[in-house]
């Protein structure tokens, strides 16, 4: 019995690796528009597909990061000043892609632009902080998506989706993890709905790394000031050494953030270029090793994993 399942698991794993490593033809005609370009994994992507040959398109939030963008890559990069928030913003983006790739269609769409912050406890957070991250994390993936869907069937290509470990397992407050929850939610309809059109999506779920939104003195500055402006009650209620405990185990898990954003950026690219794309990619050996099998187990079991023994945890108990 235990040599035919070994058998079987050697030849799932032989034909999964024979079928992944097919890419696909032309890539160097093929349009690629990232969002978010200006740092951390899209910044990275943008550079890592135009080595590659391919044409990128790349969606910066300032004058800056696309500037800075377009010194480092090659002329064929283009960028353009994005706001997903905007509808203006991704109307005229998607006018531009338009422009840009013609009759060809776009071959690949990767929603990677987010934000973490406000970040922090529920309880002291108000509705307009979960808002402000829904806005980018999640609405904004939506309308991009919607704005730019009928390029990427002409092309019968694909979309990547930037999600998270967060939209698996939930352990801290804020908007955050209901955006990356939703952002699973949308790929998974979204994925149902466009495979009779030929067109692809891939979810990318990275760990922990060093990009611009886990940078640390910004992520402890952003947690000050929410505790300062908590309500005399509920700060009360916690004390001040919850939240000494809350910051250090906040600022110990960005510490051990892995800066090796290449795991993550080969699974892009890896849905993006492979004949075989998979539906999802766990980015990192935190995700694929630790996150992704505790999300399969019971509730309470990951519960006390999370609260008690995690060394990313940022919980900390009063
Ligand atoms: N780093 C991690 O550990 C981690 C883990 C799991 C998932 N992710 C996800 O990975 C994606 C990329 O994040 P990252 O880690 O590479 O962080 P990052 O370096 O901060 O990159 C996020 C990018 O999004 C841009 N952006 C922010 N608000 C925007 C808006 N309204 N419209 C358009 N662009 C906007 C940022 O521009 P500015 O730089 O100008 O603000 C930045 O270029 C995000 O979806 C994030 O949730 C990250």
């Amino acid at each position: 019995m235990w040599l035919y399942l070994a058998i079987s698991l050697a030849l799932f794993f032989l034909i999964r690796w024979y079928l992944e490593r097919q890419t696909v033809e032309n890539l160097r005609e093929k349009y690629v528009f990232i969002t978010g370009c200006d740092s951390g994994f899209g910044n990275q992507l943008a550079r890592q597909l135009d080595l590659q040959g391919m044409r990128v398109l790349a969606g910066c939030f300032t004058q800056k990061g696309a500037k800075e963008l377009e010194r480092l890559a090659s002329e064929r990069l283009k960028t353009f000043i994005l706001d997903v928030t905007s509808t203006e913003s991704v109307a005229a983006a998607t006018e531009w892609v338009k422009g840009c790739v013609g009759n060809k269609g776009l071959w690949g769409l990767v929603n990677n632009a987010g934000i973490v912050h406000p970040a922090a406890p529920n309880e002291w957070l108000t509705k307009h902080d979960f808002v402000k991250v829904l806005d980018v994390n999640l609405l904004g993936l939506i309308d991009v998506t919607l704005h730019m869907l009928p390029l990427v069937k002409k092309a019968k290509g694909r979309v990547v989706n930037v999600a998270s470990i967060l939209g698996r397992l939930a352990y801290y407050g804020g908007g955050y993890c209901p955006s990356k929850y939703g952002v699973e939610a949308f790929s998974d309809s979204l994925r149902r709905e466009l495979c009779p059109f030929g067109v692809k999506i891939a979810i990318v779920e990275p760990g922990y790394f060093r990009t611009g939104m886990s940078n640390i003195q910004i992520n402890l500055n952003n947690l000050d000031q929410i505790w300062t402006s908590v309500p005399q009650e509920t700060k009360e209620s916690y004390g001040q050494i919850y939240f000494d405990k809350y910051r250090k185990a906040f600022q110990d898990s960005l510490s051990a953030c892995s800066t090796d954003l290449y795991l993550v950026t080969d699974c892009m690219e890896h849905a993006l270029t492979s004949k075989h794309p998979r539906t999802r990619y766990a980015g990192g050996w935190d995700a694929q090793f630790f996150y992704i099998p505790l999300s399969y187990l019971p509730t309470a079991l990951a519960d006390f994993v999370l609260t008690r023994s995690s060394p990313k945890t940022v919980q900390a108990a009063p």
